[in-house]
């Protein structure tokens, strides 16, 4: 039986600056005045569109992803919060979170978007060294970085995170290691430090720079970097994801636990559960913002519509649990596919041969060897 999980609320804005060459998120070059208000608009109509399937539910979190958030301004956003907490309740902790590109905040900015409700920001330093910055095709340099976690911290914010990638064009272990170090000075509650990858259709996958570490390489920076960060009091909770206690990201946490989210936004994907149908539904939006914008509040903005069906929903309750360092309970298994514990009996049993899962109690979670093939264990739970 399926029951209602935690209900969350993507909303993605869907321009840059500048498209960064490494980039394969639905973000676009803003040229000339970008229309805010009119997104706002359209978002509030897609929500609109989108209401029937959460009748009833509050909303846990809200995440505000891009693109780049930080270039709409402070009222948009305000605006955007007064009309959606109209229409949806708002737990009463709902953590609020809007990503943020330093080369994009301006003095007095952060304390407005805390008036709107804004609680946690969301930053994309990448690295603190000028000459990877420069590689990456970064807006910012590392003064703009640090100074604008700063203003962000004069506004009241303590609830920071700040992303950081590794395996970057011509970076060394000691320079990785730095990147750390500099984030460490400005306490950030929250570290995200991801391995750059060469995405399919980036200008980097078509002209891969110079100097990216191999695999060994690669490696080798993680597992210092992670031992760096909980030697800081950064526990890793996910793949990529380290934080001080009680400051994980509540919104990417329901993700990984196959909970429910709205995704309302250019290319914005959902997946919510439908308690009286028994179905799992995933919806996504049209991509491009234009027609995003014309369309907004239509079928027609509707990218497509898929069911998941009982055989797909272990594979995709793995594919996110498993990056959880906790894994996850049995219970939370059987409430979130609506499938006893005995179909995957089988796949947890070979799995556990392999040493790449343990149980404790009602509790699994993936082994150090499990947690460098995830996609090995993951594939156990496919389909025949
Ligand atoms: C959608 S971006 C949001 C932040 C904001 N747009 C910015 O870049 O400042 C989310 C994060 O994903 C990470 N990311 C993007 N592309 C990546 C790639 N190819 N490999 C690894 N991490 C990537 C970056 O750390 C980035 O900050
Ligand atoms: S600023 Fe962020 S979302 Fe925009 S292109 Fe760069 S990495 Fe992608």
């Amino acid at each position: 039986m399926l029951s209602l999980p935690p209900l969350s609320l993507y909303v993605h804005l869907p321009w840059c600056v500048r498209k960064c060459p490494y980039c394969d998120f639905n973000s676009h070059e803003g040229r000339g005045p970008l229309p805010f208000a009119d997104y706002v608009d359209a978002l509030l109509a897609d929500l609109d569109h989108d209401l029937p399937l959460v009748w009833g539910r509050t909303v846990q979190t809200v995440f505000f992803g891009g693109g780049t958030p930080s270039l709409f301004p402070p009222e948009a956003i305000d605006r955007f919060l007064q009309a959606a907490s109209a229409r949806l309740r708002f737990a009463p902790a709902c953590e609020i979170t809007l990503e943020t590109n330093p080369g994009t905040a301006e003095h007095g900015r952060f304390e407005l978007y805390r008036a709107a409700g804004v609680n946690r920001l969301s930053f994309g330093i990448q690295s603190f060294d000028d000459g990877c910055l420069r590689r990456l095709g970064r807006i910012h340099d590392s003064a703009d970085a640090e100074s604008a976690v700063k203003l962000a911290q004069d506004a009241g914010y303590d609830n920071l995170n700040l992303d950081l990638m590794y395996a970057l064009p011509e970076q060394s272990l000691a320079m990785a290691e730095h990147d750390l170090e500099r984030a460490f000075a400005l306490q950030p509650a929250h570290v995200s430090h991801y391995q750059l990858t060469l995405e399919p259709n980036t200008v980097f996958a078509a002209r891969p720079p110079q100097g990216i570490p191999d695999d060994d390489g690669a490696w080798d920076m993680q597992e210092h970097c992670q031992a760096l960060l909980a030697a800081h009091g950064y526990a890793q909770y996910e793949v990529s994801a380290y934080a001080q206690p009680g400051r994980r990201c509540a919104h990417n946490v329901n993700y990984w636990r196959y909970g429910d989210y709205l995704g309302i936004g250019a290319g914005a994907h959902g997946k919510i559960t439908l308690g009286a149908e028994q179905a799992v539904l995933r919806r996504w939006k049209i991509k491009h913002p234009t027609q995003y914008l014309a369309r907004a509040g239509s079928a027609e903005a509707i990218g497509g519509d898929d069911r998941i069906g009982p055989e797909r929903r272990p594979f995709e309750f793995m594919l996110n649990a498993l990056r959880l360092v906790d894994g996850f309970a049995l219970g939370d298994f059987e409430a979130r596919t609506g499938l006893p514990e005995a179909t995957i009996a089988e796949a947890l049993q070979a799995a556990y041969e392999r040493g790449w899962l343990e149980r404790e109690g009602a509790r699994v979670r993936p082994t150090e060897l499990g947690r460098r093939y995830t996609n090995d264990v993951v594939a156990l739970f496919l389909e025949d």
